[in-house]
């Protein structure tokens, strides 16, 4: 399984090297994949553990100032890029277009994209979730070749469940990764949204599932060692 770990905007200097630290003795057989602020990125050295990132520039090299584009990603190691994070989607107005346009970036320069999709609970309470998700996919995939559509990873964190606490049920989890196999049926697909140590034996029940993107649980080493334990059951 695929365990993607998104520190969000935590962890100064001295806190990620002390991090990295106590991560590395983590014994696993998942993939894990470290995702640290773009700081963070140039400071992290593991055989075992891949690099990812939380965002990437829609464009090039250039004056885009502010911006990190996947070529300099690649260059510091980087495997995978998360995108249409719906933190980014809902503080920085990041649009289906800018989302699609990252993704086009990252496959040019070997990186895997971690397309993150969900649902508000409004949207979900409306009887949109179908809707709303089947807009964020096609949008991003457009144009993209078939082997292409097979290298990608899929998250899917429903917004109301992120930092909550709250996960949906099974059967909600299923019928969504049903859905989003009938558009890409080879990508894996993670789940994200409060999975954690205690959650995971329900979670776990889930034949679909191919991974996880975990939030806070990624700053808590010793209750993601837990979690990992029991992933493995
Ligand atoms: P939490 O695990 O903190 O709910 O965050 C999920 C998430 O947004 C990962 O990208």
């Amino acid at each position: 399984m695929i365990v993607a770990l998104n520190n969000k905007s935590n962890l100064d200097c001295q806190e990620f090297q002390h991090y990295q630290e106590e991560l590395k003795k983590i014994k696993t057989n998942e993939t894990l994949i470290l995702c640290p602020t773009f700081l963070n990125l140039g400071q992290f050295s593991s055989d075992t553990i891949s690099l990812g990132s939380q965002n990437v520039s829609s464009r090039g090299n250039g004056a885009f100032t502010g911006e990190v584009s996947a070529l300099q990603l690649k260059s510091y190691g980087a495997k995978y890029a998360i995108i249409g994070h719906s933190e980014r989607r809902e503080y920085q107005k990041e649009s289906l277009e800018e989302i699609h346009e990252k993704l086009l970036r990252l496959l040019e320069n070997d990186i895997t994209p971690i397309l993150c999709i969900g649902e508000t609970r409004e949207e979900r309470e409306q009887g949109r979730v179908e809707e709303v998700l089947e807009q964020e996919i096609l949008t991003a995939i457009e144009g993209m070749s078939e082997e292409d559509r097979a290298r990608m990873i899929v998250a899917y964190e429903p917004i109301w469940s992120i930092g909550t606490g709250i996960i949906p049920t099974n059967q909600e989890i299923e019928e969504v990764f049903q859905f989003i196999k009938t558009f890409l049926p080879k990508a894996s697909i993670l789940y994200g949204g409060s999975a954690n140590e205690e959650n995971i034996d329900q979670l776990n029940q889930i034949s679909l599932i191919d991974g996880y993107l975990l939030g806070g649980l990624s700053l808590k080493v010793e209750k993601l060692k837990i979690f990992l334990q029991k992933l493995e059951k």
